[in-house]
């Protein structure tokens, strides 16, 4: 029997309502797999949590959060919060002190009216985007000086350390190598004439060592263009913290929007939990309204199987979702749907049902 501890941070907005659909999902796994067993632990930590305790999460919250196996994140950051406090100090600090380096982003469409795209389809449309989580744009270095002043300065520096960026492009490049794809980094060396040079050069100098491997680079501004006009470029992606954030909305965009996309926090050496979210945020705008859809958040839960090494899961998972996307009745309005974010969930969990209990026959 493989036993899994899980932390829940449901967080903010739409956070918990699409958190409580996977946890729905997890426990029914458990109940069709008898060889797996889940425990859950919530953790209140999100801008209520702030307001409340002036905290965002507990100063020993990584110590506590140490002893999972994964960590399950709905969303953070709320209206009345600065963002730059209800991120830094709760996802942002959960991601760099648990060294989760890599940010796996699949973009892949599930079914062929999700896509925006004239005459692209599942075969088009496949990628996974790797991004550097821990450190480049999102370093935080930087100062702000003299503030209010007329001579006020604001510095942001990226930091590319030589660590950071060949662990990164070296993970990518052992993907592409396991899954017999092509790897594409994709940067911007023409005006970052000192971080994105580095990272070209490193990308260049880890290549020697994968003679196997198909390469391509790009800068970030045409690769933007090809995630929309030629999707089937692309087949494993690496780039850094702020690129990978930005293109994997865009990715989203091509494949369904935000209610379908997905994301793995992951620390490859496992020293520290890793942590599974929907790439959406929390949705003010529609929380508290039953509309938000809980996909992104179960797509997420696929990614945690497939870490549990339970891939017939992860792939189960995401075949029901295929499923699901048959019938429009049973979707969240976003996908042109009328159902509610609770009555998706229980759909997919009936078919995912269904699906399991014929495979056992
Ligand atoms: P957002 O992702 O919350 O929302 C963008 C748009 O997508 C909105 O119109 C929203 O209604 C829609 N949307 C998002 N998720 C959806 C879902 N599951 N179903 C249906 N529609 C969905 O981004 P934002 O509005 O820029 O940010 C809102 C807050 O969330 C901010 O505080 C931001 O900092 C934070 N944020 C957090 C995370 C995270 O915790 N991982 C990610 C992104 C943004
Ligand atoms: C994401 C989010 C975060 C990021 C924010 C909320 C800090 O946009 O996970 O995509 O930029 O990484
Ligand atoms: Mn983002």
């Amino acid at each position: 029997m493989n036993h899994w501890k899980i932390a829940l941070i449901p967080g903010d907005g739409i956070g918990p309502e699409v958190v409580s659909q996977g946890v729905n999902v997890l426990k029914a796994i458990e109940e069709l797999d008898p060889s797996l067993s889940f425990s859950f632990k919530e953790f209140p930590w999100s801008c209520e949590y702030y307001v409340n305790n002036g905290i965002m999460m507990d100063d020993d919250g990584l110590e506590q959060l140490q002893e999972f196996d994964a960590i399950y994140l709905g969303a953070v950051g709320y209206p009345g919060v600065p963002d730059h406090i209800s991120l830094w100090d709760l996802l942002l600090k959960i991601r760099k002190g648990f060294d989760q380096y890599v940010n796996i982003r699949p973009i892949k469409l599930l079914h062929p009216d999700l896509t925006p795209l004239k005459e692209k389809g599942e075969k088009e449309i496949d990628f996974l985007v790797i991004r550097e989580n821990s450190e480049g744009e999102y370093a935080g270095a930087g100062d702000w000086l003299f503030k209010g002043k007329a001579e006020e300065v604001v510095l942001q520096t990226g930091v590319f350390s030589r660590k950071g960026t060949e662990r990164i492009i070296r993970y990518a490049f052992e993907e592409a190598r396991k899954q017999k794809k092509t790897l594409t980094s994709i940067s911007k060396a023409n005006a970052l004439n000192y971080s994105m040079v580095f990272w070209d050069e490193v990308f260049e100098e880890v290549s020697r060592e994968y003679p196997d491997v198909q390469t391509y680079s790009y800068l970030v501004d045409a690769a933007s263009l090809f995630f929309v006009l030629q999707p089937e470029r692309f087949e494993i992606v690496v780039t850094s913290n702020l690129f990978g954030d930005i293109l994997t909305d865009l990715g989203a965009a091509i494949t369904g929007g935000l209610g379908l996309a997905a994301g793995a926090n992951v620390n490859p050496e496992r020293t520290y939990p890793s942590m599974f979210e929907p790439i959406h945020g929390s949705a003010p705008d529609i929380s508290g309204k039953g509309l938000a859809n809980p996909l992104a958040a179960i797509w997420s839960v696929s990614q945690m199987m497939d870490f549990f090494g339970e891939e017939e899961w992860g792939k189960r998972i995401l075949t029901t979702m295929q499923e699901l996307l048959n019938d429009k009745e049973l979707l969240t309005p976003d996908l042109g749907g009328a159902s509610s974010t609770e009555q998706t969930g229980e759909a997919f969990i009936e078919l995912l049902r269904k699906a399991s209990l014929e495979k056992q026959r």
